[in-house]
């Protein structure tokens, strides 16, 4: 190794897939740094390219076959280029990858990141192609902290923190509990001692993560559980905001739904997925609660704090899933009036229980569904946003918007996107704008006065402005 130049040395990861991968990708780049490797955010430059797959629906699967393609022409041009991919295809797939994509030389499973090094290392030393796909009783990477490595990449005031990973469920669709493992969560010490040290590397808002964190602290030796670990985050300083996903409705609780009107720093944003609206269809897919217990668990989060905004996953054309159930699920809708609503046609995954259902509903029909159900929710999404004209909102400033640089973008506690006008000294400030637009994907929103800028708990307080370029800031 020691004879290799810098540049043999660089990796680029492409992550494909939900927050949680995106995380277990921040770790992995933290796992190769440590190991001397160095990342790039440029492909062309990189001899070790690393794919971080999802296997959730087959579109994902079908649309990282086509990617690591494009990556193989890449090796094709540079034989030293290492190919690895990891997660939970790699999962899935095992030993089958090298068939399928034979261009692979690495594939590492979801509880393998630590060990990449090493494969990697034993690739370049002709022991390839190598694969660890060992479901492990412990993951060593769970505990890898991300801090001062630039939270998530994009902002330096956002992380997101696992608390558990795993899933016991085994929803009879769901591929998670035979690809990421039982269900274990980190004790709460590590957990805190993880976002305090976010927190002095400049993080003001935390996203927890897990397939399931209702559930968090099953198994653990010490008398602990999701309610309690969110108000010993609270206490911690410094720290503005706090937000989780996901949570699953049988696991949450009225202690977890009293949170929210009792925790300062506790976002009022709840994603809550419901799958489906119909008994018989929730039955068949083994959820664990009916629509009227869905129904009460919304009912109760409204009462407790009004303003919650909800948002869930919903799936259409289960096996069985009758147009009488399709509308059951739109009747929900309905009923509930979702801020944001993720919506996925039901997709087979090998390995389920699902698969051996009968009453297949045909593709044309799912998609058919799925039409009417995302037109029924944008028109939701539109309504939720437009309410929100004229109320003032505090939102953290991420930076500069996407669609035009000279322009500002942030969140909501809600977890609503809001585009304004505003100085760059901004960002990663907790500002109060009064809102003078809502569109189906963002808002737009408008500074108070600039006394009226309000820097909740930052070390710095910005007092005034003589001009759009000039602002007082007193630390
Ligand atoms: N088909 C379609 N959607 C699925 N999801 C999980 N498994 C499947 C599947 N087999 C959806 C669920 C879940 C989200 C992450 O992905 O709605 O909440
Ligand atoms: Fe999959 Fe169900 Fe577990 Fe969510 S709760 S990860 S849908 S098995």
């Amino acid at each position: 190794m020691g004879r290799e130049n810098f540049a043999d040395r660089r990796f680029f990861i492409h992550t494909f897939g939900c927050q949680m991968n995106v995380h277990d990708s921040e770790q992995l780049a933290n796992i190769m740094t440590e190991a001397g490797y160095e990342q790039t955010p440029d492909v062309r430059q990189a001899k070790i390219i690393l794919v971080n797959t999802c296997s959730i629906r087959s579109k994902v699967a079908q649309k990282i076959v086509s990617q690591l393609g494009r990556y193989r022409r890449w090796k094709d041009k540079d034989p030293e280029v290492i190919i690895g991919v990891g997660g939970c295809l790699a999962q899935h797939w095992g030993r089958d990858m090298f068939t399928k994509t034979p261009y692979v030389d690495l594939v590492f499973g979801t509880h393998a990141f630590h060990e990449v090094p090493q494969l990697v290392d034993m690739v370049r030393a002709g022991h390839g192609p190598v694969m660890d796909t060992e479901l492990r009783e412990e993951i060593p990477s769970l505990g890898i902290c991300t801090a001062g490595k630039n939270g998530n990449g994009k902002t330096k005031h956002h992380s997101l923190v696992t608390i558990m990973q795993g899933c016991d469920n085994f929803c009879t669709y769901c591929v998670v509990p035979y690809l990421r493992g039982r269900e274990r969560s980190r004790p709460s010490a590590e957990i805190i001692r993880e976002i305090e040290a976010l927190v002095k590397q400049g993080i003001r808002e935390i996203t927890l993560l897990g397939q399931n964190v209702n559930s968090y602290g099953r198994g653990l030796p010490e008398e602990t559980n999701f309610p309690k670990l969110l108000a010993m985050i609270n206490d911690i300083s410094e720290l503005e905001r706090i937000r989780f996903t996901t949570s699953h409705p049988k696991d949450l609780t009225g202690g977890l739904v009293n949170c929210f009107g009792r925790l300062k720093k506790l976002c009022e944003h709840i994603h809550l997925p419901f799958q489906a609206g119909s008994d018989r269809v929730l039955t068949r897919m083994n959820r664990g609660y009916t629509r009227k217990d869905y129904l009460e668990r919304i009912t109760a989060l409204r009462q407790c704090c009004p303003d919650i905004a909800i948002s869930a996953d919903v799936m259409v054309g289960f096996p069985g899933e009758t147009a009488y159930d399709f509308d059951a699920t739109l009747a929900l809708m309905e009923e509930v009036c979702f801020d944001n609503l993720f919506s996925f046609m039901y997709s087979e995954r090998e390995g389920t229980v699902a698969v051996s259902f009968g009453e297949k509903v045909p593709e044309k029909e799912r998609n058919r569904r799925l039409k009417i159900l995302q037109e029924l929710q944008d028109r939701h999404t539109w309504e939720r946003n437009q309410a929100l004209v004229g109320k003032d909102v505090d939102v953290l400033v991420d930076g500069a918007s996407k669609n035009d640089p000279q322009e500002l973008t942030g969140r909501t506690r809600t977890n609503k996107i809001v585009n304004f006008a505003g100085p760059p000294i901004l960002r990663g400030k907790t500002v109060t704008l009064n809102i003078t637009g809502a569109y189906l994907h963002s808002l737009r929103g408008e500074l108070k006065s600039p006394a009226a800028i309000n820097v909740h708990k930052s070390p710095e307080v910005i007092l005034g402005r003589k001009s759009p370029e000039v602002i007082l800031v007193q630390k």
